[in-house]
Formats: structure tokens, C-alpha cells, sequence
């Protein structure tokens, strides 16, 4: 497929990456831009302007461009795809500290009456507000052009209101795309594809029929080069204040009205406000919080977090919430909730409990359903339900439980086809921006939500001098994170 005009009428696009030789841009971005130009969804004529501080050159530049994607995709990166990426690419050396950062890339940009500019802020929050203002100042701001920012939005809720109120100076609410790449996520987008393209899931969708709802992001490495930022933030607010939680709000959302940005936003929004405060007085029995010490993680030794860091600290690489969603559909139901560096595999994956049989003819042999969404390793959905144990038995009849992929890479495994290319999550983000569709971004409402049910988490760990407690690296977080759901009866993580 070939695209030959912009998305936005007449005007040609223009994607400005900031932050064009950072660590996101050559592990992800670059790689994601390199496919869907391969993919023919890139229009002929999009230019790509790579901004950083670092005046490397535009040739030295798509040189390390090249590498990094040839490193990402290996195979499947056709010979002609760098060659058609490298023309497009112009690298222009900009300081946000300098007063001419807009004056320079104006000059760049040429006739911006005639552009449609997707900018993507791939930098330290920090940044957001002097990159804007120039973008402001310049004039280079105007409708149609958008930004992209990625998280962290904020250490909180009043810190994510100056970021936001510093970029909406520059962009109202429409144009800011505010990237969660698990919104990306192949699996993440089949979630609302399942619960709202089937009518078997709906009407047991709820408190009457599901037992209770795990979620589970957890990873093999430690916290790396990244300890400078994530000892002021934590897992609860790296991972849990967006990833976790916009995994529940798909699961737990009413049927939108239509699939349109606003329609979906409003939805989750809802889940969001409806989630009950976790206070000091229950803080100790929702939630767990831990941090690695020495052990063997990601097969290498660890030393532990403090080591890693070289002084006493109380961040948490690990927390368990067991969140509790305050309406008719879900009252009773608790959603769990863990995230964790340093822990025995990489996996992520959703857990849908149904209840019991309330009268089995079969004995204990008849197991509760089970709904599996895997996302990692590898993509899989999976329904277990129970079914007679084939042949002849003289006691009568046995079960036996039957997974049942619902996976298309499955289906297309077993019909010997290839199965489609895993992409990575930003191909479909920066193409939804490029197309000026924000359905899969999150609104300023749902990260300020979110933010102050964080919170108040956050506050009841002060107020109650909750500290994190020692996990051994590679071992599956704190036993505090096993009592967490195991203090209700019959329920244990699925690990
Ligand atoms: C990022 C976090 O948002 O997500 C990282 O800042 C984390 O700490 C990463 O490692 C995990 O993403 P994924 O897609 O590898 O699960």
C-alpha cells in the first residue's frame, strides 16, 4: 500500500521527533517508524525531523538510526526500507535552553502553512513546558499540528497539572496525544474487541459471575541506568498509575456508545473515579509494597536495589493492590493488581476468575472457568472450560478441563501459515497520531483520575510509615504480596 498525501488535506506531514537520539527513540521509535514505512503506511512525502541537543550531523545520525532499527526488527527489515527512512530524516541540534530552538526549526520546517507537524516530545518532563513555549512563540503551534508526550505526567496529581496546564498553553485537550504504549499493545486492543465484538462475555460480565480479576506486569530486569528517575517514583507510580491501570479500566468499563475517542475516554474515566480510596485504615490489607535485595535475576546475580544505588532507600520495585470498584457492576468483585522488577519471569497477563457452579452435578472434578489474556511473552487469550474426559470409565463420567485459544497467532500456526509480525506497541500509537486519531491516548481527566486514587495510596503509606519490604531478586515479590490475595479465601495468584 502506498500512501501519496498527508492525512490532513493538502498539507504535507511533518513528524518532529525530540529527542531523536535518545534511548526511547532508538529502541522504539525509530524501529516503529522504520516498519510502518516498510509497511507502505507512511505517505510519500512525510519528513522527519530528529531533534536533540547533540549536534552529531543528519549523516552520523541516520547512521545510528540504521543500526538501532536493523537491531530491533533483524529479519523481517526489508534491504529498501532504510534507504527510503534515511531520505527523509534531517537531524537539526536544538538546546531547549536557547532562546532560538523555535527560530531554527521554523527555518527548517519551511512554508508552515502548508505542513500538518506531529511533534513528539521523547524528553524529560521537565522539558514539556520550555519545548512548548518555543513551539508557542514560533507559531508553530497551530491546528492542525498535535504533540505526543510520554509518561511520567507527573509525580502526582498537582505536579501532572502543571505539566498538563504548561502543554495545553501551546495544544487544547484534542491536539495532545498522551502516549500509554499499553494502549498499543496488540492484546490490549483485542481486550475491547472481545468484550464489546462478542455477545457471550457481556451478561457474565459482572460481580454475579466473576469471582474476582488479577493483573499481573511483571519483569525479569532490575531498575538498570533508569535509578535516577525511578528512585522518585516507584513502581506504584511508574507502572500502576498508567499500565495497570488502564488494563482495568478495558476490563472494567461499561459498553461505549460508539468506538470514538471521546465515547471510550468517557467510559474509562468512570471506572476511574468509581475506584474506592484506599485510606490508612486499610492500607496494610490493600496493598503490599516490596524492593529487591541480592539474588539472581534475568540470569545474572543482583545485588540489590540499595547496593545498586549505594545509599538506603524507600522506593518500591514491587507493589500488590487489591483495587475495588464501587458500583453495581463490580461491588464484591476485587481486582488484584502486581507489578514488579527483579522477579523470577517477564510476563503480563490478565486473569478473569469466574465463579464456582453454584450446584456441580460432577463433584469437586467441575472447576470454575477462566478467562487467560496473556500479553507477554508471548500474545495469547485463552477460555478454560470443562469437558467430559473422553472414553469409558465405570464410575460414570469424568471432566477434564480444556484450554481454548482464542489467539489468531494460534490459528494461524495450526493452518501452517506464517503468523503476522508482532508489532511493537508505538507503530500503532504514532500512526493513530499521524492519522489524528486520539481513541487510544489517554485524556487529561483520566490521568488526574488516576493520579488521585495514587494518591491517596501514597499518602496512607506516609501516614501509616509503610517502607517496602525485601524480596530476594528473582523471587516473585514480598510475602506481604502473597497474603494480599490469599487473605481471601480460595484466591492465589496464577503464577
Ligand atoms: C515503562 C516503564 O513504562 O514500561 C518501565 O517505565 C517498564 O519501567 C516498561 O520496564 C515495561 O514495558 P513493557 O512493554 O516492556 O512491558
Amino acid at each position: 500500500m502506498s500512501v501519496s498525501s498527508a492525512g490532513n488535506g493538502a498539507r504535507q506531514q511533518v513528524f518532529v521527533l525530540v529527542g531523536g537520539t535518545g534511548d526511547l527513540a532508538m529502541r522504539m521509535l525509530w524501529p516503529s517508524l522504520a516498519m510502518l514505512d516498510q509497511d507502505g503506511f507512511l505517505s510519500d512525502d512525510l519528513r522527519i525531523i530528529s531533534v536533540a541537543r547533540e549536534d552529531c550531523g543528519t549523516e552520523v545520525c541516520v547512521d545510528r538510526i540504521g543500526a538501532a532499527v536493523t537491531k530491533r526488527i533483524g529479519d523481517a527489515l526489508e534491504p529498501e526500507t532504510l534507504a527510503r527512512l534515511r531520505k527523509r530524516i534531517v537531524h537539526v541540534a536544538l538546546d531547549a535552553a536557547h532562546d532560538d530552538w523555535g527560530a531554527k526549526l521554523k527555518a527548517e520546517l519551511g512554508d508552515i502553512d502548508r505542513l500538518d507537524i506531529v511533534y513528539f516530545l521523547s524528553v524529560s518532563p521537565s522539558l514539556f513546558k520550555p519545548i512548548c513555549e518555543h513551539i508557542e512563540r514560533a507559531g508553530l503551534n497551530k491546528a492542525p499540528n498535535r504533540v505526543i508526550i510520554e509518561k511520567p505526567i507527573g509525580r502526582d496529581l498537582a505536579t501532572s497539572k502543571i505539566i498538563n496546564d504548561s502543554v495545553a498553553h501551546a495544544f487544547d485537550e484534542a491536539r495532545t496525544f498522551r502516549i500509554d504504549h499499553y494502549l498499543g499493545k496488540e492484546t490490549v486492543q483485542n481486550l475491547i474487541a472481545l468484550r464489546f465484538g462478542n455477545i457471550v462475555f457481556e451478561p457474565l460480565w459482572n460481580a454475579q459471575s466473576i469471582d474476582h480479576i488479577q493483573i499481573t506486569i511483571a519483569e525479569t530486569v532490575g531498575v538498570g541506568e533508569r535509578l535516577g528517575y525511578y528512585d522518585e517514583y516507584g513502581a506504584i507510580r511508574d507502572m500502576l498509575q498508567n499500565h495497570l491501570l488502564q488494563l482495568l479500566c478495558l476490563l472494567a468499563m461499561e459498553p461505549p456508545a460508539a468506538l470514538s475517542s471521546d465515547a471510550l475516554r468517557d467510559e474509562k474515566v468512570k471506572v476511574l473515579k468509581s475506584l474506592k480510596p484506599i485510606t490508612a485504615e486499610n492500607v496494610l490489607t490493600n496493598t503490599a509494597r516490596g524492593q529487591y535485595g541480592p539474588g539472581f535475576a534475568d540470569g545474572h546475580p543482583v545485588a540489590g536495589y540499595e547496593a545498586e544505588k549505594g545509599s538506603p532507600s524507600n522506593t518500591e520495585t514491587f507493589v500488590a493492590i487489591k483495587a475495588e470498584i464501587a458500583n453495581w457492576r463490580w461491588a464484591g468483585t476485587p481486582i488484584y493488581m502486581r507489578t514488579g522488577k527483579c522477579l523470577p519471569s517477564r510476563s503480563t497477563e490478565i486473569v478473569v476468575q469466574f465463579k464456582p457452579l453454584p450446584h456441580s452435578i460432577f463433584g469437586p472434578e467441575a472447576v470454575a472457568n477462566r478467562l487467560l489474556i496473556r500479553l507477554q511473552p508471548d500474545e495469547d487469550i485463552s477460555l478454560t472450560l470443562m469437558n467430559k474426559a473422553p472414553g469409558l470409565t465405570a464410575e460414570g463420567m469424568h471432566l477434564q478441563s480444556l484450554d481454548l485459544s482464542l489467539s489468531l497467532v494460534k490459528a494461524f500456526d495450526s493452518n501452517g501459515d506464517k503468523p503476522p509480525r508482532r508489532r511493537i506497541a508505538y507503530e500503532r500509537l504514532i500512526l493513530d497520531a499521524l492519522n489524528g486519531n486520539n481513541a487510544q491516548f489517554v485524556r487529561r481527566d483520566e490521568v488526574e483520575a488516576a493520579w488521585n486514587w495514587v494518591d491517596g495510596i501514597v499518602k496512607a503509606w506516609t501516614d501509616t510509615h509503610m517502607k517496602p519490604q525485601m524480596y530476594p531478586a528473582g523471587t516473585f515479590g514480598p510475602v506481604s504480596g502473597y497474603r494480599l490475595i490469599e487473605r481471601d479465601e480460595g484466591r492465589t495468584w496464577n503464577d
